[in-house]
């Protein structure tokens, strides 16, 4: 059933989507690059701090837990067996996608884009790639268990429509410098 994966695959996901939407919130302070450059261009660049990253981290995991706090609850009330995060699996997910985002920082500023220069592609699916990957590695019995090929196929299609639908509401509430 579509509307099944839909809801898996969204609920699956939402410990790494959130954590970029809440660094966004947390960012500022040092930067992780601490201001090294590379090649003349900044390493990562002053969007990627040490603040934004830690409590968006937490932030996913934190939310891993409260998720799996209702699952029986949430899963009984709709009629679809939702996922389960073990602790790993959350942390991977959320410690993922801040990686998956910086990685995609470290490629923009090598191409000479400079801090807040959108890489339509990458800036949409930089972050679920990076989750996915790091879930993959650190859990991959749960992840085979959750990502079934049908789910992965609504995470791919569904979190960049998602993402640029966050960003724009971010961008129009003046929380965000650009609308990517
Ligand atoms: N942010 C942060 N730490 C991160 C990711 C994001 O502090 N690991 C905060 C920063 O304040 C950043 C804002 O969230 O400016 C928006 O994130 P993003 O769009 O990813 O960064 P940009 O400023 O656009 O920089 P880049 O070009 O490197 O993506
Ligand atoms: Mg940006």
């Amino acid at each position: 059933m579509v509307v099944t994966h839909l809801v898996s695959a969204v609920w699956a996901m939402l410990p790494a989507y959130v954590p970029n939407n809440v660094a966004v919130l947390a960012g500022g302070g040092r930067p992780i690059d601490g201001g090294r450059t590379w090649g003349g261009r900044r390493l990562l660049g002053d969007g990627k701090t040490w603040r934004g990253t830690a409590v968006g981290t937490l932030a996913g995991v934190l939310l891993a837990i409260a998720l799996n706090a209702v699952n029986r609850r949430a899963s009984d009330a709709i009629g679809v067996s939702l996922p389960e995060f073990p602790l790993r699996a959350g942390l991977a997910l959320a410690l993922g996608s801040m990686l998956g985002d910086i990685g995609a920082s470290f490629l923009k500023r090598r191409t000479g884009r400079e801090r807040g220069a959108s890489l339509p592609g990458l800036d949409q699916l930089d972050f679920a790639a990076g989750a996915l990957a790091l879930a993959r590695l650190v859990a991959p019995r749960w992840f085979v268990r959750t990502f079934t090929p049908p789910v992965l196929a609504v995470v791919i299609v569904l979190t960049p429509v998602l993402h640029v639908a966050t960003n724009a509401i971010a961008y129009a509430l003046g929380l965000k410098d650009e609308p990517w």
